[in-house]
């Protein structure tokens, strides 16, 4: 099954219509594309594990339409789930609550607790209401690549990572480029479990207090705490200086090797320049790492961007792709 344009109408019935009857749909959100199945049918979701290759007790986000729809999966939306979602819904934010007994037990991947998010990208909304209409309140879908890869944020990067046997909704680029801030709401005191684009500083606006480390009591979010978003190339964080004068020692054709910098020569051919804007580098981020892979480079220098909370989202991502 080829990439899909998500705007037809023929192609979110089609779609609807696989993950009705049990199939798997990639489909795109704000933040990066999903691998779907119906949350509420464990063979369904067995499915998605199966092909991202992801281990069995590595629980998934639930995607629904709005706060109702949550509801319907969680044993309870306590105020500080309440006041996230009423803030940041749909957007690129995921709240970990407690989950309803027999609800969504594959997705969960058989933890009390469940992830969920509304995602406020229009084709995967369009998706999600003619499920609704379908019977299915709910999508269990991690980032459509195989376990432990870059995130995919086009639609041919899904189609790179499954081949054409997948049905792809194409809903061109993602804007946020980075997966969703994950908030741990299942304990007294909220925690974050994985930055992204909405702050810390914003959340902790919203709950009226501070987050809590991710710590023994937090559920644990396995994603979050390995090595991961590796691109197939060696990634190595450096400092400016450093990297600059690295840079000034190599040949300028030197093979196998790419560099993304933000004050390194823009004018350098082995230089791709990283925006300043934090926003801009998130939305751009797995692109350009799936670009380097598909031209072979081996390593990769990035100029660490500054230890500031505008950047904590793609700092996290940096880290992990660095740490393999
Ligand atoms: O932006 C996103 O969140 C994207 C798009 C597709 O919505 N999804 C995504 O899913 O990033 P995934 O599966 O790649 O990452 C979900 C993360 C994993 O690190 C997982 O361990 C954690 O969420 N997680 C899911 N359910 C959890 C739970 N009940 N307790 C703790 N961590 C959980
Ligand atoms: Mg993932």
């Amino acid at each position: 099954m080829p990439i899909v344009s998500g705007s037809s109408n023929e192609a979110i019935e089609q779609a609807a219509r696989r993950l009705a009857d049990g199939g798997l749909v990639a489909l795109p959100t704000e933040t990066v594309y999903g691998l779907a199945a119906r949350a509420d049918d464990d063979a369904a979701v067995a499915k998605i594990f199966a092909a991202k290759g992801r281990p069995a007790d590595h629980p998934l986000i639930v995607h629904v339409l709005g706060r109702d729809e949550a509801a319907a999966f969680a044993a309870e939306l306590n105020e500080d789930a309440t006041r996230l979602i009423d803030a940041f819904w749909p957007g690129p934010l995921t709240v970990i609550v407690r989950r309803r007994d027999g609800c969504a037990s594959a997705a969960a991947a058989g933890a009390p607790t469940l992830a969920l998010r509304s995602p406020a990208h229009p084709v995967a909304r369009a998706l999600l209401a003619r499920c609704a209409q379908l019977g299915v309140g709910g999508l269990a879908a991690p980032s459509a690549n195989r376990f432990g890869r870059v995130s995919p944020t086009t639609a041919a990067h899904v189609r790179d990572e499954f081949g054409a046997e997948l049905l792809v909704l194409d809903g061109g680029a993602c804007e946020c480029g980075i997966e969703s801030a994950i908030v741990d709401c299942s304990q007294a005191q909220p925690a974050l479990l994985r930055p992204g684009m909405v702050s810390r500083e914003q959340i902790e606006q919203v709950l009226g207090r501070g987050l809590r480390d991710p710590d023994a009591d937090s559920p644990r979010a396995p994603g979050t705490l390995e090595v991961h978003y590796a691109p197939r190339a060696t990634l190595r964080l450096m400092e400016a200086e450093q990297l600059k004068a690295a840079l000034r020692l190599l040949p300028s054709t030197m093979k196998g090797l790419a560099v993304y910098s933000r004050s390194a020569p823009r004018s350098h051919p082995l230089v791709r320049v990283m925006p300043d804007n934090p926003k801009a580098v998130a939305q751009e981020l797995f692109a350009v790492l799936h670009e380097f892979d598909a031209q072979g480079v081996k390593l990769i220098w990035v100029e660490q961007p500054p230890d500031t909370a505008p950047w904590e989202g793609v700092n996290d991502r940096l880290q992990r792709a660095a740490a393999r």
